[in-house]
């Protein structure tokens, strides 16, 4: 059962709990999460997109311990699936897929990666099309959400006004809490 004031207290924290963790070069977790939420919300993705964007990477957090970080898809669709519903987890636990599937399909997307991701590669399986993930009628949107993600390493974004702020995670979290609620 869903448990919107925790969810929402819990992903306050969690957000918080991103500052300053480095797995990428250029940004930090908390910065990627912010710049992520705001390629969506301009992409006019829906707000369960739009919070699974946000929080694709929270197994980064400290948070968690070391299995859970190296298992972050799963941690992340585990996490967001007991408090926003199936199709928030589903879609960021599937940002790792999404990423092997465009290295498989997209000649372009591979020369676009950072140096961070093109390491990890190999580790999450190298390039790889699942047809039954394929298949999904959610499948497009994990696709959105992964080229969200890869535009969300730029250092200046923030500076520049174009990230979004915890705040605005909090307030499209609590729109799907009740649209949960309701639906
Ligand atoms: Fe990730
Ligand atoms: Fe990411």
């Amino acid at each position: 059962m869903l448990q919107p004031m925790n969810a929402l207290a819990d992903t306050a924290a969690l957000l918080s709990s991103l500052h300053d963790v480095w797995d990428e070069e250029a940004v930090d977790e908390l910065d990627h999460a912010l710049q992520s939420a705001a390629r969506a919300i301009e992409d006019g993705a829906d707000d369960e997109l739009v919070l699974a964007a946000a929080l694709h990477d929270l197994a980064h957090s400290p948070q968690f311990d070391e299995a859970a970080a190296r298992r972050h898809d799963e941690t992340a669709r585990q996490w967001l699936t007991v408090r926003f519903g199936e199709r928030v987890g589903w879609l960021a636990g599937q940002h790792v897929a999404a990423k092997r599937y465009l290295v498989a399909t997209d000649p372009a997307y591979r020369a676009g990666l950072t140096a961070t991701s093109v390491l990890s590669l190999d580790a999450q399986g190298g390039a790889a099309v699942d047809a039954d993930l394929v298949a999904h009628p959610w499948w497009p949107d994990a696709v959105r959400l992964r080229r969200y993600d890869d535009a969300a390493k730029d250092p200046s974004a923030r500076h520049e006004g174009r990230a979004a702020t915890i705040d605005d995670v909090l307030t499209v979290a609590e729109r799907v809490i009740r649209q949960g609620l309701s639906g």
